[in-house]
C-alpha cells in the first residue's frame, strides 16, 4: 500500500479512506492517542489506538521518539484541536525509541540543550519549523533569480585568494603540521602543498562571480563561505551560505534596487507558501518576548515585521548622512554607544546600525558611499577621492544582512588601490584581466543567508538557524 504524508492527508482528499503513515511518535496518552509527526507539516495527526484489540506488548512499545508504521482509516474527528484523526487498524514499530534514554521529552527544552542535541533537535515543533522555511527560502532564492533571467554560477570552495582582503580565512593543506617542509627563508614550503601554493576555503564566491557576470551578464552564487574570525556573537558563523548576484552593466542604484526586490520577493514567498510554520514560530516568539521586560521587547510581532518590511521602502542615505545622525544621536551624546561616533571615517558597529534601524528609522535602511579606508579593494571610487560606491542593507534584530558594491572597473584605479593595501598583482592577474578585455561598469552583492533566515523565523541565535553550527571551539557532528 502507498504511503501518504501527513501533510497531504490534512489536504482533505484522503477522508473515508484507507490510509498508510510512517514517522515518529511525538506523544502517546491513555494508552489510545498517538500524535505522529512525519516532518512532512508542523502539525501531528492523531491516531487513535483500539487498545483492546492491540497486543500489550506492542502498546508499550510505542514510546516518545519511537518510528512506526500505521494503516487505518482517515475520520473527522470528534476530538477538539485536530479536525481528522486516523483509526488504526494496523501498528507496526519500525524502530524502538528507549523512553530514558531518549533526550527529546515531550516538554520545553532549553536551546542550549537543544544545541548540544543538534541531531535530534529537528524533531521539535521548533526546529522542523524554522528548517521548513530555510528550505522554502532557499527555493525562493532560486525561483527569484531564474524569473529574472540569471544564471547560477558555482564559485570554487577551495581559493587561492582572499576577496575580502581580511585574512580571515581557513587554511586548506595536505602538509603533515608535524613535518612542515621550510623554504630557504624558513616559511612553509607551499610549493610541497597539493595545490603547489598557498589554498583556503572561500570567504566570497564575488571575484569568480564577477568573471562570469562579465560574459554571462546576470549570475548569482549560492553556496557555503568560511570565516575564520573569531566572534562568538548572535550573528556570526564560521562556516555559512551567502547568496551573491553579480550584473555586468549595474551601478550602485540598480544593485540597491536589486537587493530590496530580492528580499521583498523571497519574504513574500514564504509568507505565502509557510503559512503554518510562520503562525507557530510568530506564537513562540510572541511568548518568548512576554518573559522580557517590556523595555527590551520587539516593537513587532513576527508576521507582522515581516510584511512591514515587504510593504514598505528601504530607506537609503549615504554614510555621510548616516554619520552625522548618529554623531547628533542620544545615546552617542550620553556616551551610550560602546564605540564613539565622533570622527569621519569610523566603521559602524552593530550598536550603530541598530540604532539607525530600529530606533530611528524604523525600517530597513540601505547605507552607501562608505570611506574608502573601511572597505574592501575591489569597490568603485567616488569622485571625492575618499568614498567607496559600497552598500550595506540593515536590518531590525539583525544589523547588516546584505554587504555589496559597484565594481571598479578603472584598470589604474584598481591597481592603485591593491597597491595601496598591499595586495599583489600576480596574486589576481585574472581579475585585472576584466579590466583589460572589454570592462564595463558592474555591480552585486552578498546576501547572508542565515541572517535572512533569522529575520524570517525569529530565531535570536544564529546556531538556531543552520542544522550544524560551525563556530569557534564547536564542529560537533
Ligand atoms: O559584507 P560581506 O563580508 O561581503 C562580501 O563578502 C562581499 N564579497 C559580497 C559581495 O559583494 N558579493 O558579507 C556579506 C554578508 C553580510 O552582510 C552578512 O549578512 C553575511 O554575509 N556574513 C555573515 N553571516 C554569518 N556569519 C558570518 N561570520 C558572516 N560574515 C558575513
Ligand atoms: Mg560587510
Amino acid at each position: 500500500m502507498k504511503t501518504q504524508t501527513i501533510q497531504e492527508l490534512f489536504s482533505g482528499t484522503h477522508l473515508h479512506q484507507k490510509v498508510s503513515l510512517q514517522g515518529w511518535v511525538r506523544t502517546f496518552r491513555a494508552n489510545r492517542f498517538i500524535a505522529l509527526n512525519d516532518g512532512s507539516t508542523l502539525n501531528n495527526l492523531q491516531c487513535v489506538v483500539d487498545f483492546e484489540q492491540t497486543d500489550e506488548n506492542l502498546l508499550k512499545r510505542i514510546t516518545t521518539g519511537a518510528a512506526i508504521h500505521i494503516e487505518g482509516t482517515l475520520v473527522e474527528s470528534q476530538g477538539k484541536g485536530q479536525k481528522y484523526e486516523v483509526q488504526v487498524s494496523h501498528l507496526e514499530v519500525i524502530g524502538d525509541s528507549d523512553p530514558d534514554q531518549y533526550p527529546i521529552q515531550p516538554k520545553k527544552h532549553s536551546f542550549e540543550f537543544l544545541r548540544d542535541n543538534a541531531h535530534l533537535r529537528v524533531r521539535t515543533s521548533t526546529f522542523s519549523a524554522v528548517m521548513r522555511v530555510r528550505s522554502a527560502l532557499s527555493f525562493a532564492v532560486h525561483d527569484y533569480f531564474r524569473k529574472e533571467g540569471f544564471y547560477y554560477v558555482h564559485t570554487p570552495i577551495i581559493t587561492g585568494s582572499d576577496a575580502e582582503g581580511a585574512g580571515e580565512m581557513f587554511r586548506v593543506s595536505t602538509l603533515d603540521p608535524k613535518q612542515t617542509p621550510l623554504d630557504e627563508a624558513g616559511d612553509t614550503d607551499f610549493t610541497k602543498d597539493f595545490f603547489g601554493k598557498e589554498t583556503n576555503l572561500t570567504v566570497s564566491g564575488q571575484l569568480e562571480a564577477e568573471t562570469y557576470a562579465m560574459g554571462l551578464g546576470k549570475v548569482y552564487t549560492f553556496g557555503p563561505t568560511f570565516r575564520a574570525e573569531n566572534s562568538n556573537t548572535s550573528r556570526h558563523l564560521a562556516e555559512f551560505w551567502m547568496i551573491e548576484p553579480e550584473v555586468a552593466f549595474y551601478q550602485l542604484d540598480q544593485n540597491m534596487d536589486l537587493a530590496e526586490d530580492f528580499i521583498k520577493y523571497v519574504l513574500q514567498y514564504v509568507v505565502d507558501n509557510c503559512e503554518d510554520d510562520l503562525a507557530f514560530l510568530d506564537q513562540r516568539l510572541s511568548n518568548e518576548e512576554k518573559t522580557k521586560p517590556q523595555i527590551e521587547r520587539r516593537p513587532m510581532g513576527l508576521l507582522e515585521q515581516i510584511r512591514f518590511v515587504v510593504d514598505n521602502q528601504f530607506v537609503r542615505l549615504s554614510y555621510t548622512e548616516a554619520f552625522d545622525i548618529l554623531r547628533n544621536s542620544k545615546p552617542n551624546k550620553k556616551k551610550k554607544f560602546k564605540f564613539p561616533v565622533d570622527e569621519w571615517g569610523v566603521d559602524l558597529q552593530s550598536e550603530h546600525e541598530r540604532y539607525l534601524v530600529e530606533k530611528h528609522f524604523k525600517c530597513p535602511v540601505i547605507l552607501f558611499d562608505y570611506p574608502a579606508k573601511i572597505k574592501a579593494f575591489y569597490m568603485r571610487l567616488n569622485d571625492d577621492g575618499k568614498t567607496v560606491r559600497a552598500m550595506d542593507v540593515l536590518f531590525p534584530g539583525i544589523g547588516e544582512m546584505v554587504g555589496g558594491a559597484q565594481r571598479e572597473e578603472r584598470l589604474d584605479v584598481l591597481q592603485k588601490r591593491m597597491s595601496e593595501m598591499g595586495i599583489e598583482e600576480k596574486e589576481l592577474d585574472w581579475y585585472l584581466d576584466l579590466r583589460r578585455f572589454g570592462t564595463a561598469p558592474h555591480a552585486g552583492f552578498g546576501l547572508g543567508f542565515e541572517r535572512l533566515v533569522q529575520f524570517t523565523t525569529g530565531m535570536s541565535n544564529i546556531r538556531d538557524v543552520i542544522p550544524f553550527p560551525r563556530t569557534p571551539q564547536n564542529a560537533s557532528f
